[in-house]
């Protein structure tokens, strides 16, 4: 049985919640899956106050006293992740911007690894294309498995013809996700997440050391020695690539 858990970035039952439930649904007409929804204006989120000792020393001294470890702890419990937002003045909502800001020190410090992850953002009219490569990036930068997501759109009253197109995007998105979801988590990474990988740790192991979190974090995890993130095989092609991202990488680091 698979566990997933959907992020409503939407303060009312609207069409976010509308779309996230009937995501979740469809995935349960394809496998056996166990669902929540978890609406972020049910929770206590505090806006960051940007004075970034998560970075440096730890999220656990974080000045904010807020939800912030019971929903992290919910996606680290989950097989899969969703994040449904609206589009608001062409981004995400600020109640899922506010959460994400939450999840800073996350994106220095990868942990979803195997995961899997998908956005689906809801909107009236225009600009929600990009809040969805948005919503994909931010995916692949907290080390979860990416499937693209989806762009709905709902301007009231809505029509059939419309409900019809949701309908037709959200059960190829649920197929797709489902895929995902019950494939062998640890798969080969891409060049461009090698490319980042190794970017990363260039970076963290030249400019920082023993006193900075992220240095630990990554020490801690064999990632300075590491091919990637996880264990796994590189072919002779990406083992090459990945030799030269951390050569490149370190002439860059080391000329700045
Ligand atoms: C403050 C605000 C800003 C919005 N900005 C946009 C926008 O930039 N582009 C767009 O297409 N729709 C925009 N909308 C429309 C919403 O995306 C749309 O109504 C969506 O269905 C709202 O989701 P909900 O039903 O879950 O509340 C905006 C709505 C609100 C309330």
């Amino acid at each position: 049985m698979k566990k997933v858990i959907a992020f409503v970035g939407s303060a009312r039952k609207g069409h976010t919640h509308d779309a996230a439930a009937q995501f979740l649904r469809n995935l349960q007409s394809l496998g056996e899956v166990e669902v929540e929804i978890v609406r972020l204006s049910d929770y206590r989120i505090e806006v960051c106050k940007g004075c970034q000792v998560c970075f440096a020393k730890g999220e656990s001294l974080c000045p904010l006293k807020d939800d912030r470890d019971i929903l992290i702890e919910k996606m680290l419990a989950s097989d899969g992740v969703v994040f449904a937002a609206p589009n608001y003045s062409f981004h995400v909502s600020a109640l899922m911007k506010v959460f994400l800001d939450r999840l800073g020190f996350a994106f220095h410090r990868p942990r979803f690894f195997g995961k899997a992850f998908t956005g689906i953002v809801v909107q009236g009219i225009y600009g929600g294309n990009k809040i969805v490569d948005y919503l994909d990036f931010v995916g692949n930068a907290l080390g979860f498995n990416t499937v693209k997501g989806s762009c709905l759109m709902t301007l009231d009253p809505m029509t059939e013809k419309q409900q019809r197109k949701i309908d037709k995007i959200l059960t190829a998105q649920a197929r797709r996700y489902y895929a995902r979801l019950v494939k062998p988590s640890y798969s080969a990474p891409s060049l461009m997440d090698l490319m980042f990988f190794r970017m990363g740790r260039t970076k963290v192991r030249l400019e920082l050391d023993d006193n900075a979190c992220d240095y630990t974090y990554y020490k801690d995890k064999g990632w300075f020695e590491s091919d990637f993130y996880y264990p796994t095989r590189l072919g002779i092609l990406k083992k090459g690539v990945g030799q030269f991202f951390d050569m490149m990488f370190t002439r860059m680091t080391k000329a700045r």
